[in-house]
């Protein structure tokens, strides 16, 4: 094999390798948004979905509605004449708590007659306790009355008993429970563990707030950004797109409480270093579900939502929406470049509702750089006709998905080696190998899927010229409230790990380099033949050549690589190698390592590598360039 390092090509963008978010398979709400109580405002579909009443014959809860707060009308009033009275949240298929962490307890409730005083107890599902606190509600109005108590113990399925002490009424809404050690220790934050995971793979960007919950089953049910941002009790609830049955599932208490929302998102991308890139609703619902679209003559609000999102996050803190970010705790502007118009959107009613947005978001901001939709299948008509369209309209970038068999994957790797290099750039903004049917119990994170993955994605790197951003969908999983498979990392209420598909997400965008160099065998692109697929790419702050080889065959491999135009090297590189002997491998809680990357020092000698290539492999090289 030779490696033309002379010879460097494209740039690789920043964006190359990103992360794509959805508040699917409880992505958001009993996942990385680190609420513990379910149904914290009584504003689910079901008033007291989340909650049981512990009954007492001098005692009652009532469900009333507030004129005033249109967007949180619900509040619960509690009378009680005394005895034992109480009400239990079962939190998101319980509660991940953990010993020696505090969890701050809070409230909006004001006294109507008497006084009330709460007793909490996190208990364990046998009703052992783990923790409590008192807390006194001693205000008229409302307002926020808070406690912090440590946990005594770890149960992943914890509840919380709130205990109604004293005789009187008290009204009560907005009630939570979160632990401290958020990450960043933000208050009301997000699970750190989950975070870790994101921050770890450094991506290039972060896509939220979806795919199809961006559309919603119809219009009504879309997502709105301009509901998720402000205080937490402003946030109008919506039913999440994902709670109907779906495929294998049907998850009737998925919500979204957009306690994780617009500003958020944004503070999340920026700590872990990715460019945000957000997705808004082009005027379309979902085209599997309702196909209901908005009148042309009537997209003004869909696109003035567009603009005032970009004035949230750019504008200057004198405009309305600079204002509401610097509120919120953000003046800096958070350096919106991309924004992406519609989901998996298809037909000339997408291409009718784009050119509306484009026009309107370029001639204000013509920097921001648009994303826009290929539809959902890479191989069909409907693709062909978008792409086409697109292209015409010299589109900035389009977006693919492609949820296929393992063997679609090693073919394609070749798909963008023939590009037009005029056009649009290439977003591979939703991909995933699929062992079983897609969204199926049986459909599973195997090594073979993730190495399939590792094969196609050489082509994207190969290709960077033309693809400028790429990521594997959908992102997180809970293991008891999931409705997709497969995922990239997988939780419950206290663990997590990434799929083999993450250590191969990980591996390229922790590897990337800045410019695309030629890798040859027999003066011919590595794309498959004898199973072996490979790119390289030159780094320019360490100086590093990096390759990235697939073995997909079930031999081993020995490869001579030739550095051509390097006059020397440092003496040790590095190696790091995924593999497993079995095809079907799996991550999983109790072994969330088992097919994990391994990383040795590479001995260099000379400007050639010696490499041996195990069955079903993929390795990545770095080697520093000596001058
Ligand atoms: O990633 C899961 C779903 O797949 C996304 O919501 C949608 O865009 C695609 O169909």
């Amino acid at each position: 094999l030779v490696v033309k390092v002379n010879q460097p090509k494209a740039e690789i963008q920043p964006t190359m390798w990103g992360l794509f978010f959805e508040d699917i398979n409880m992505g958001a709400d009993g996942g990385l948004y680190a609420e513990l109580i379910k149904n914290r405002s009584f504003e689910f579909e079901s008033p007291m979905m989340g909650w049981k009443e512990q009954k007492n014959p001098k005692a009652s809860v009532l469900v009333l509605n507030r004129q005033d707060q249109p967007e949180n009308p619900r509040f619960i009033r509690v009378k009680t004449e005394g005895g034992k009275y109480g009400l239990t949240n079962e939190g998101f298929r319980g509660m991940g708590v953990k010993q020696g962490v505090g969890y701050d307890f809070s409230v909006l409730s004001r006294n109507v007659e008497g006084n009330l005083t709460l007793k909490l107890e996190l208990i364990k599902p046998d009703g052992q306790v783990l923790g409590t606190a008192s807390l006194p509600l001693n205000s008229t109005d409302w307002k926020k009355h808070s406690v912090r108590f440590t946990s005594n113990g770890t149960e992943p399925k914890a509840k919380l008993n709130v205990w109604f002490e004293g005789t009187g009424t008290a009204d009560l809404d907005m009630i939570s429970l979160f632990p401290q050690d958020t990450w960043k220790n933000r208050p009301g934050g997000l699970r750190a563990d989950l975070v870790q995971l994101l921050a770890d793979m450094k991506p290039g960007f972060l896509r939220f707030p979806g795919g199809c919950i961006v559309e919603g089953m119809d219009l009504s049910n879309r997502y709105q950004w301009k509901k998720t941002v402000g205080p937490l009790e402003g946030r109008e609830v919506a039913i999440n797109r994902w709670n109907k049955e779906f495929k294998h599932r049907l998850t009737p208490d998925y919500f979204q409480t957009f306690g994780l929302g617009f500003f958020e998102y944004f503070q999340l991308a920026e700590d872990i270093g990715a460019e945000p890139l957000p997705i808004l609703n082009c005027g379309m619902a979902c085209q599997y579900n309702t196909a209901e679209v908005v009148p042309v003559e009537e997209l003004d609000p869909y696109v003035q939502d567009a603009l005032d999102l970009i004035e949230f996050a750019n504008g200057s803190t004198d405009t309305k929406w600079g204002k509401l970010r610097a509120d919120m705790g953000h003046p800096a502007p958070f350096n919106l470049k991309l924004l992406g118009v519609g989901n998996e959107q298809w037909g000339p009613q997408y291409i009718d509702r784009y050119v509306v947005f484009e026009k309107a978001i370029k001639s204000k901001y013509p920097e921001v750089r648009l994303i826009s939709s290929a539809g959902p299948n890479p191989d069909g008509e409907v693709f062909g006709f978008l792409n086409g369209k697109l292209r015409s309209l010299k589109a900035d970038i389009i977006d693919e998905h492609y949820y296929r068999k393992p063997e679609w994957f090693l073919e394609n790797a070749t798909r963008y080696d023939d590009y037009d290099r005029n056009g649009p750039k290439i977003f591979a903004g939703e991909y995933a190998s699929q062992s079983k049917d897609v969204a199926s119990p049986e459909n599973r994170n195997t090594w073979l899927c993730a190495l399939s993955e590792a094969a196609f994605m050489t082509g994207l790197e190969r290709n960077a010229d033309v693809v400028h951003m790429a990521s594997y969908a959908p992102l997180f999983a809970h293991a008891d409230g999931w409705q997709w498979t497969p995922d990239l990392i997988w939780m419950n209420n206290l663990q997590s790990y990434g799929t083999p598909n993450y250590y191969v997400q990980k591996l390229y965008s922790t590897n990337k380099g800045t410019k695309v160099l030629p890798i040859l065998s027999n003066n011919q692109l590595i794309t498959g033949k004898d199973q072996l697929y490979a790119s390289a790419t030159w780094d320019e702050p360490t100086k590093e050549v990096i390759l990235k080889l697939v073995n997909a065959s079930s031999q081993p491999q020995t490869h001579t690589v030739n550095l051509e135009g390097v006059k020397k090297l440092e003496n040790k590189g590095k190696r790091f190698t995924l593999k497993s002997s079995e095809p079907g491998a799996v991550n999983s809680f109790d072994q969330p390592k088992q097919v994990s990357p391994t990383e040795e020092e590479l001995a260099v000698k000379g400007t050639k590598l010696n490499l041996t290539l195990a069955p079903q492999s993929f390795t990545v090289v770095r080697v520093k360039v000596v001058k």
